[in-house]
């Protein structure tokens, strides 16, 4: 796998945020339009908002999930799904999003660091399910029997994301890391571009957003433009080695 100046890139690990599937017709969470700049994070994203106001954050998160199941992946998430197909090394898609579109569109080297809003957890049992209808407190967990604390299986402000052993892992042993879709705004995950640059030299890095995100300074290379437009184009020139 060529990745342009006939440099061949064995173990790419791919990080991405909600800019991917902005085109999908999923808000994104910090843009002029993001989640962010209408709901508080503070009252819904954090273990203190759910333990204080659990019906509040259930009707958030219901209504996020019933806009995320209407989503379809773009070119964006199968170019990286065709990347992952193609290319004889590895390819791991490490994505901070909580919705399945690089799974819909055939990605299945994947680890979502932020959790899965088609997913739910028990708190009493700590057991985590597919999740087919909206939570409320009144849901009973099917494991233990126990009602009250059913939760999305979602990451939140405070909370350690998950496989981050394995994240890192995969971060030292990659040769090229893509960045793509998110502003760099939240920790660990905007912590990696660094980590291989200054701990760990030798990936090539490069982020393709739509604008220059906060560590922008920190990658090799940019590609400035939408996902659907730049991410296509970019995975035919590692796949060609154009
Ligand atoms: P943000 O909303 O912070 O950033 C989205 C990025 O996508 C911005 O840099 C935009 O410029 C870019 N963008 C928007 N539309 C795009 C398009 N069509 N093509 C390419 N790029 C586009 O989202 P994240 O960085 O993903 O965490 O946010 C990180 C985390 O903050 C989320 O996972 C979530 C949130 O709080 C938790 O909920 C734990």
């Amino acid at each position: 796998m060529f990745g342009g100046f006939g440099r061949y890139y064995e173990n790419i690990v791919v990080l991405t945020g909600a800019g991917i599937s902005a085109e999908s017709g999923i808000a994104t969470f910090r843009d002029t339009d993001g989640i962010w700049t209408r709901v508080d994070p503070e009252k819904v994203a954090t273990p203190e908002a759910l333990a204080r106001d659990p019906d509040y954050c259930h009707a958030f998160y219901n209504a996020m999930r019933t806009e995320l199941r209407k989503a379809r992946p773009n070119a964006a998430h199968e170019a990286l799904a065709e990347l992952e197909q193609r290319h004889p090394g590895s390819v791991l898609v490490v994505t901070q999003n909580v919705d399945n579109l690089h799974r819909m569109a055939g990605t299945t080297s994947i680890i979502h660091m932020h959790g899965e809003m088609d997913r739910a957890r028990c708190g009493h049992c700590g057991t985590v399910m597919d999740l087919a209808c909206d939570l409320t407190t009144a849901t009973v967990c099917p494991a233990c029997g126990k009602a009250g604390l059913m939760r999305p299986h979602v990451v939140l402000f405070g909370e350690m994301p998950f496989e981050m052993e394995r994240i890192y892992q995969a971060l030292d042993s990659c040769d090229l890391f893509l960045s793509i879709g998110t502003s760099g705004n939240v920790y660990p995950a905007a912590g990696f571009v660094e980590h291989l640059r200054f701990r760990r030299r030798g990936a090539h890095t490069v982020e393709l957003n739509l604008e220059p995100s906060d560590g922008h300074s920190l990658f090799h290379e940019s590609r400035l433009g939408k996902a659907t437009e730049v991410v296509p184009v970019y995975v035919q020139r590692l796949l060609t080695g154009i």
